[in-house]
C-alpha cells in the first residue's frame, strides 16, 4: 500500500518525508499515513437509522477487576468494548498493574490476551510468579506487527487484551519506525476499530515522553474512551492512577497504590504516605484535594543563610513559581526578609501539591525563618 505524509499543521501532503512542510514552514509536523486506493464505489443499502430507545441494553457492561481503586477510576469497572489508554513514565508500573488488573478476572473465568512488545514471555512469567499470578487464562503473545496481533485477537476474541505498548507495534505499510507519530496514530485506530467491532475491551500501554505527552500527540487521546495516566515519584513507593479522560465515568476519581516487591497495594488510607512520623519545625500539615477524595500532605520548608549571589529556591512536588510569589508575599506584605536565605520547600512522600495556602497556613510557614 502507498503512502504519503502530512503536515500536522496545515494538512499539506507530500510523497516523501520533508523536515520542514513547504506550505505553512513548520518544523518536523509531517507524519506518514497510508493512502487508501480509490475502487469504485460498491454498491450499498443505505444505512439503517434507529431510535435510541430500540437500542438493546448489555446485561453485563460494566466488569469489576477486583482492584477497588482502579475500578473506582474506570467509574465502576471495566466497559465491554471499550478503549482504554493507560500512560506513564518508563517503570512507573504499567505492566504490573496491567498484569494484577488481568489476574483476578482470569480467576473469573474471562479470557485475557496479554501482547508484550517489549518483554519475553519469560521475563513476563517471572514478574507474574513475583506478584503470586499463577496466570491460567492469561495468554501471552510476544508480537509487535499489528496484523499478526489483530489476526491473533480475531481468533481468540478475548474479553480483556492488553497492548504493551503502542510505541513497540508497527504496521508493515508504514515505512517510518515503530514509535513515530505516524505509527502510533495508524496502529491506535487499527485497534480501536477492532475493539469496537468485536467488543474486545482493550487496555494499549503507551510511554510518557520526555515532553509529558504520550507519544503520537495527543491522536491516540482524541480515539480511546478513557486515558489514564500512572503517576508517581519512583525513588517514593506511592503510585496515583488518574483519569484524565473518561467516557463512562466521571474524572474526578484517583486510585492511590503502593509498590512493594509483591506489585501494587491498594492504599485504603492514602494521607499515611504523605505525613512523615517526626514533626519538625517549618512543616506544616495541609489538605489537598485528589479527585474527590481530600488527602493530608504534610509540606515541609526550609531556610538558610544563601552562600551565593543569588539564593537558590528550590522545590519538591510544589509548583516553583508558586514558592517564588509565597516568598514575595512574606517579603512585601509579612515583612519577614528571605530574599537572601536559600529556601527549600518539599511534599513529603513525593506527591505534586499546589500550594493554595489559605493565610492561616502561610503564617505557619513563618516558623523556618531565624
Ligand atoms: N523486586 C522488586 N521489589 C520492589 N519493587 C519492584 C521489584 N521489581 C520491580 N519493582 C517495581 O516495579 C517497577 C517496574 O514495573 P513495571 O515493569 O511494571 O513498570 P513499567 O511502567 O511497565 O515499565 P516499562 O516502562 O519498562 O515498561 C520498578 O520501577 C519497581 O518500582
Ligand atoms: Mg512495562
Amino acid at each position: 500500500m502507498k503512502t504519503r505524509f502530512i503536515c500536522q499543521n496545515c494538512g499539506a501532503s507530500s510523497p516523501k518525508w520533508l523536515g520542514r512542510c513547504p506550505n505553512c514552514g513548520a518544523f518536523n509536523t509531517m507524519v506518514e499515513e497510508t493512502i487508501e486506493k480509490k475502487t469504485a464505489k460498491p454498491e450499498r443499502e443505505p444505512p439503517r437509522v434507529i431510535s435510541l430507545s430500540e437500542v438493546p441494553m448489555e446485561q453485563k457492561d460494566r466488569t469489576s477487576t477486583g482492584l477497588n481503586e482502579f475500578d473506582q477510576v474506570l467509574g465502576g469497572g471495566l466497559v465491554r468494548g471499550s478503549l482504554i489508554l493507560l500512560g506513564g513514565d518508563p517503570g512507573i508500573g504499567k505492566s504490573t498493574l496491567m498484569l494484577q488488573v488481568s489476574s483476578p478476572l482470569a480467576e473469573n473465568g474471562a479470557s485475557i490476551l496479554y501482547v508484550s512488545g517489549e518483554e519475553s514471555a519469560h521475563q513476563v512469567k517471572l514478574r507474574a510468579r513475583r506478584l503470586g499470578i499463577k496466570g491460567d487464562n492469561i495468554k501471552f503473545l510476544a508480537e509487535t506487527d499489528i496484523d499478526a496481533i489483530l489476526d491473533c485477537a480475531e481468533n481468540l476474541v478475548p474479553d480483556l487484551m492488553v497492548i504493551d505498548s503502542i510505541q513497540t507495534v508497527f504496521s508493515s505499510e508504514l515505512s517510518s519506525a515503530p514509535g513515530s507519530v505516524g505509527q502510533v496514530r495508524e496502529c491506535g485506530a487499527r485497534i480501536m476499530r477492532f475493539a469496537k467491532k468485536k467488543g474486545v475491551t482493550t487496555v494499549i500501554i503507551g510511554h510518557v515522553t520526555k515532553f509529558g505527552m504520550i507519544a503520537g500527540p495527543k491522536t491516540l487521546e482524541h480515539i480511546v474512551d478513557t486515558v489514564l495516566y500512572f503517576e508517581g515519584d519512583k525513588t517514593q513507593q506511592y503510585r496515583i492512577l488518574r483519569a484524565i479522560k473518561n467516557r463512562f465515568g466521571s474524572t474526578n476519581e484517583i486510585g492511590v497504590f503502593e509498590m512493594s516487591e509483591f506489585g501494587l497495594k491498594e492504599v485504603a488510607n492514602p494521607s499515611r504516605l504523605f505525613i512523615s512520623g517526626s514533626r519538625n519545625s517549618g512543616s506544616a500539615i495541609i489538605t489537598v484535594i485528589e479527585g474527590s477524595r481530600p488527602l493530608l500532605v504534610e509540606v515541609q520548608a526550609l531556610t538558610s543563610p544563601s552562600v551565593f549571589n543569588y539564593p537558590q529556591r528550590v522545590t519538591s512536588g510544589v509548583d516553583y513559581k508558586r514558592l517564588a510569589m509565597l516568598i514575595a508575599v512574606l517579603e512585601r506584605r509579612l515583612g519577614i526578609g528571605v530574599a537572601r536565605f536559600d529556601c527549600f520547600v518539599n511534599a513529603v512522600g513525593g506527591i505534586r501539591v499546589s500550594l493554595n495556602l489559605p493565610a492561616t497556613s502561610v503564617s505557619s510557614l513563618q516558623s523556618p525563618l531565624p
